[in-house]
């Protein structure tokens, strides 16, 4: 039976009969204009291998192709383009900080399968692990935390520890020899427990606060009213700005509760003077403000959606839809806007198998009910979040096969993709995900049954959530 072992499945297909033997080193090469940045042509017949791509990047996906065919496989013709254009993994070195070797071993896997964003978590309540040259407290007090008391997940001592300016360049080098971009996110206005241990005087009330030891969503966020917040934010963004070349920038605006500036006095004198209704248009406003800053200096801003809520958001944001009960993206993008799909309830991998099984991850369309366009859907990225997870087995346990399978998506067109040959393919990919030094789920956690689906969802909640019990 012809068919091909591989991951992504590539878009066009054409068998051309008889085996051939890849030796993917011996493969002719060639850039051709009338192809796009990410499209290639592979050939494979026995008298040879061609591949023509529209670019370098489209010769490094040709190539990913071929050492997935290495050895015997059917003379074949594969005419090959991805389906969105971003296609993404992000990783939370917040919660727990893995090493540069670790992250390394991820961004060969995510480049195997033709993903080009790697979305880096650096900035959180739990610590702050970007180093600031122009704000050095910022990591050298906000980097260490007292304790971890993630649920079950108790470490005893302090834990602590950021990211020199050298060690983020050679990832980013890392990532760009691999035609992979990565996007820094520093988390604001909220999830600044950390900055504000290092700078009290960034918060409404200016009180000492400790770098939190466990999960949650926390009052204290930097204030709007101050004008010394957006000095400190344009220093580290000055700074994050001279180590990530990408043309995004997150800036986060996820689960900023409004409490404090309810009750903040400079909150409400800025609510006054620029004319805002609520809260949530102040979120729009400081969100603004920091977009305009990433304009002047060339880049954009991507946001998570509670942005929207705002109503103001400036429409040059990408969106990145996470959990939006009130599909604020989906009206966003069919205003124009662009979105990537996170989808909580599929893409979010620090979630057991038993909630989040790989078919709910691999079936599901980033083109949701409600989008016109499809071209307003940039893209996918499968989120990896870590309170619960301390050592890079569990965490490559817990992404694959999921991250493969979001790769897929955003690779292979929605009616290319099948299920049960995904899975089929993945348990041989597997062996290039060993050679890597990656782990993946066995075959049997991926998909539970319905009662191990309650059995495991409900231990995992029980466990996450001891702490405020
Ligand atoms: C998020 O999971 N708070 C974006
Ligand atoms: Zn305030």
């Amino acid at each position: 039976m012809k068919r091909l072992d591989i991951i992504p499945m590539p878009n066009k297909v054409t068998f051309l009969g008889g085996q051939a033997t890849v030796k993917p080193d011996e493969a002719i090469t060639e850039i051709s204009p009338v192809l796009g940045e990410e499209e290639y042509i592979l050939t494979v017949e026995k008298d040879g291998i061609k591949l023509i791509g529209g670019s370098e990047r489209a010769l490094f996906y040709g190539r990913q192709t071929l050492s997935q065919l290495s050895g015997e496989c059917p003379c074949v013709k594969i005419e090959d383009k991805p389906a969105f254009p971003y296609r993404g993994f992000m990783l939370d070195t917040v919660r727990h900080i893995f090493s540069l070797d670790e992250i390394k071993k991820l961004i060969d896997a995510a480049a195997s399968v033709k993903m080009n964003v790697m979305h880096w978590h650096l900035t959180d309540d739990q610590g702050f692990r970007f180093f600031s040259a122009r704000r050095p407290e910022a990591a050298e007090k906000g980097s260490v935390r007292k304790s971890s008391n993630f649920g079950k997940l108790e470490e005893h001592g302090e834990y602590g520890g950021y990211f020199t300016p050298e060690q983020m360049k050679e990832i980013v080098k890392y990532c760009a020899d691999r035609f992979i971009t990565v996007i820094p996110e520093f988390d604001i206005p909220g999830h600044t427990s950390a900055l504000i241990h290092a700078y009290p005087e960034l918060s409404c009330t200016g009180k000492p606060l400790e770098v939190k030891t466990c999960q949650g969503i926390f009052d204290d966020i930097l204030c709007a009213g101050k004008d010394e917040t957006f000095s400190a934010i344009f220093d580290i963004l000055s700074d994050m700005l001279e180590i990530f070349p990408s043309e995004y920038i997150h800036i986060g605006g996820d689960e900023a509760p409004k409490k404090r500036w309810k009750e903040c006095e400079l909150c409400q004198k800025r609510m006054k003077t620029e004319g805002l209704k609520n809260e949530e248009e102040l979120q729009g406003w400081f969100t603004n403000k920091i977009v305009d800053f990433l304009k002047a200096n060339g880049r954009k801003a991507i946001v998570w959606n509670e942005t929207l809520k705002s109503g103001i958001a400036d429409s040059s944001v990408t969106v990145q839809m996470w959990m939006d009960k009130k599909k604020l993206s989906v009206d966003f993008a069919n205003k124009g806007g662009k979105m990537i799909n996170s989808e909580f309830f599929r893409y979010y991998c620090d979630y057991p198998y038993g909630m989040t099984p790989l078919l709910k991850t691999y079936k599901y369309n980033p083109v949701i009910k409600g989008i016109k366009d499809k071209s307003s859907v940039l893209g996918v990225e499968s989120p990896i979040w870590t309170e619960y997870i301390n050592n890079f087995d569990y965490l490559c346990y817990m992404c694959f096969p999921r991250f493969t399978a979001v790769a897929e998506t955003g690779w292979t067109e929605d009616k290319n993709k099948n299920a049960a040959d995904f899975q089929r393919r993945f348990r041989i990919y597997s062996e290039l995900l060993e050679e890597i030094g990656i782990k993946p789920a066995p075959p049997e956690d991926w998909n539970p049954t319905v009662f191990d689906r309650l059995k495991k969802t409900g231990s995992f909640f029980s466990g996450a959530l001891r702490r405020n019990g």
